[in-house]
């Protein structure tokens, strides 16, 4: 088994000088634009962030794969191969980033073999880096993660994300799935605007399960090792396993709570990563 944990001491350095940017940038004007939705925000510094991850590991990696948010935005085509790629998303929660929200993380996972290795997830705002490495544990500031170990869905927190559709077609599916998982009853559903981040709290057991539909392989890839390697489970909203480019996922504790989220969910269709 190859050795990817040099990958790993590059990914962190990444993220802390990519997380210095955006700290920076919270603070000036921005110019802001949006992509597929009129809600689906992009900045400038989201295109510097992304250039400024995706040179630096290139010239450490010139044989590497990428997949970024941003350039898949401008016409780059998506796609994981079997070759080492890094996939990124230089500010998620891009939104909260354009309201100085305090919600917003840098994200790159790396997968080889289509096999996710990696993960390293940075909250640009309280400077918290969480760390994965498959096999290895996952870190909060390397303090090591536990998934809540909760299986009874009455006791427990559900974190969702919103995508970026609107349409009253789409906004009925989706208050559909809230209402259910609310009078299950749980404890709670709660959106905090960055999917990584959610994600991260899955990870560190203070919420017990995730769920979205709309969410893009860069929100994904990195919080699933983490997850994973804080004993989660990361799969796809059919119960099956997840399909990175499927632009959907539960998340969860316990299998039995995520069985259960799995249950409850009427589907959303966002098309795929790797077919736009
Ligand atoms: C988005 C955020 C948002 C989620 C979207 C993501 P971005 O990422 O995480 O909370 O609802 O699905 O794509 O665009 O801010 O990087």
């Amino acid at each position: 088994m190859e050795d990817w944990s040099h990958c790993l001491d590059v990914a962190v350095q990444i993220a802390l000088r990519a997380g210095q940017v955006v700290q920076s940038a919270v603070k000036q004007e921005k110019q802001v634009s949006s992509k597929s939705t009129p809600t689906d925000l992009v900045t400038e510094a989201d295109h510097q962030v992304e250039e400024l991850i995706i040179s630096t590991l290139r010239e450490k990696y010139p044989s590497h794969r990428f997949i970024g948010e941003e350039s898949s935005a401008a016409g780059v085509k998506c796609e994981l191969t079997d070759d080492p790629t890094w996939i990124i998303d230089p500010i998620d929660g891009t939104c909260n980033f354009v309201h100085s929200f305090p919600m917003v993380a840098v994200s790159i996972g790396f997968a080889v073999r289509k096999e996710l290795e990696l993960g390293v997830i940075y909250h640009c705002f309280d400077g918290t880096l969480y760390t994965a490495r498959k096999g290895h544990g996952a870190f909060c500031n390397g303090v090591r993660l536990q998934v809540s170990k909760e299986k009874d869905v009455s006791k427990a927190l559900i974190l969702t994300e919103i995508g970026a559709k609107r349409d009253p077609a789409t906004l009925d599916i989706f208050l559909g799935n809230m209402k259910k998982l609310l009078s299950a009853p749980t404890h709670g559903v709660r959106i905090i605007g960055s999917s990584t981040l959610a994600l991260c709290h899955i990870a560190s057991g203070a919420a017990e399960a995730y769920y979205q539909y709309g969410l893009h392989c860069w929100d994904i890839a990195a919080a699933a090792v983490i997850i994973r390697e804080a004993g989660g489970y990361v799969i796809d909203t059919t119960g099956g396993p997840l399909d990175l480019m499927s632009r959907r996922v539960v998340a969860a504790g316990t299998r039995q709570i995520a069985d259960y989220v799995v249950k409850q969910l009427q589907p959303i269709n966002y098309g795929r990563d790797d077919l736009t």
